[in-house]
């Protein structure tokens, strides 16, 4: 398996395979691999001659030191797992100084208001972070398929309105998200809890699908009050917001449209932040 640290000489190889028009599909991680990350992996594997990932904690996205400096950094199990699912498999795993040379600071981004909401409100300058790190690595890669997770569905429509905006020759998918057999969303942060607390963790996925049923017959702010409820009955949870959004536009709603709706949640428990989301309708 291949395995760059240097972007000029990963972009020689891609440019390479490009002359024989060879599609190139990119998954970006920030490593500390697991199934979500490999379904994405397959699914590029399954829909592109070439596939790349990237491992590279991005230090610009991370608005905690502390969440930065404790970010598991796995490498060599990382590539393990990568092969796996493919041997062909490129792997970019470029340093810091690669990707920002001396200046590790974000580019400023408008996403039309995509930002301001949930994450975006919760996590100042995350998202500039995070548009800057994915333009500079589809630039290196130049994918003519880009995976991402709904894990993390305002990242998707962040990066698919990038794309749209400045009219980047890139086809961005959204994956379904993996789940342990409790529920809880697959995420490198669970390693960070204990069993005991990965087991309560799925009361975080329950309630999300007791939301949707509820959805079905009653108003926002009943499902939102009930969520919230539910979160104050378990104080091990501290819920940080549970918001119903326009899947589209991911401004929070009170009122039912003839629209496609999510639920949004983020919690800490044991001070680790977990996020999740579930279509509603
Ligand atoms: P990371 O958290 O490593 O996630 C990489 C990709 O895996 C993202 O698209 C995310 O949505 C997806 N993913 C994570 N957990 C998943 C799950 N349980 N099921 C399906 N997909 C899942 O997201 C990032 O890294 C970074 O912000 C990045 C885009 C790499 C930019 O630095």
């Amino acid at each position: 398996m291949l395995i760059f640290n240097n972007k000029t000489d990963i972009k020689a190889l891609l440019a390479k395979h490009k002359e024989t028009n060879s599609t190139i599909g990119f998954v970006p991680t920030m490593g500390a691999l697991h199934k979500g990350h490999l379904s994405l992996l397959e699914e590029s594997v399954k829909n592109n001659d070439y596939t790349v990932i990237s491992i590279f904690v991005n230090p610009t996205q991370f608005n905690n030191t502390e969440d930065l400096e404790k970010y598991p950094r796995t490498l060599e199990a990382d590539v393990d797992k990568i092969k796996t699912v493919n041997d062909n498999i490129i792997v970019f795993a470029p340093t810091v100084k690669e990707m920002y040379d001396n200046e590790v600071t974000s580019a400023h981004f408008s996403f039309d208001g995509l930002e301001n909401q949930m994450e975006g409100q919760h996590r100042p300058g995350h998202f500039d972070g995070v548009g800057t790190i994915v333009k500079k690595l589809f630039e290196i890669v130049e994918p003519d398929n880009a995976y991402f997770g709904e894990k993390d569905f305002q990242q998707l429509q962040i990066v698919k309105k990038m794309v749209e905006k400045n009219s980047m020759p890139v086809n961005v998918v959204g994956c379904p998200i993996l789940r342990e057999t409790s529920g809880l969303a697959m995420s490198s942060r669970n390693e960070r809890l204990s069993d005991d607390d990965k087991n309560k963790a799925a009361l975080i996925y329950k309630t999300l699908t007791e939301a949707r049923q509820l959805f079905e017959k009653h108003t926002v702010d009943y499902v939102t009050e009930y969520v919230k409820s539910i979160f104050k009955a378990h104080p091990e949870f501290d819920l940080e917001y549970f918001e119903i959004a326009d899947e589209a536009t991911l401004i929070p709603t009170n009122i039912k449209e003839n629209k496609k709706y999510r639920a949004f949640i983020a919690v800490f428990l044991s001070n680790i932040r977990l996020i999740d989301n579930i279509s509603l309708n």
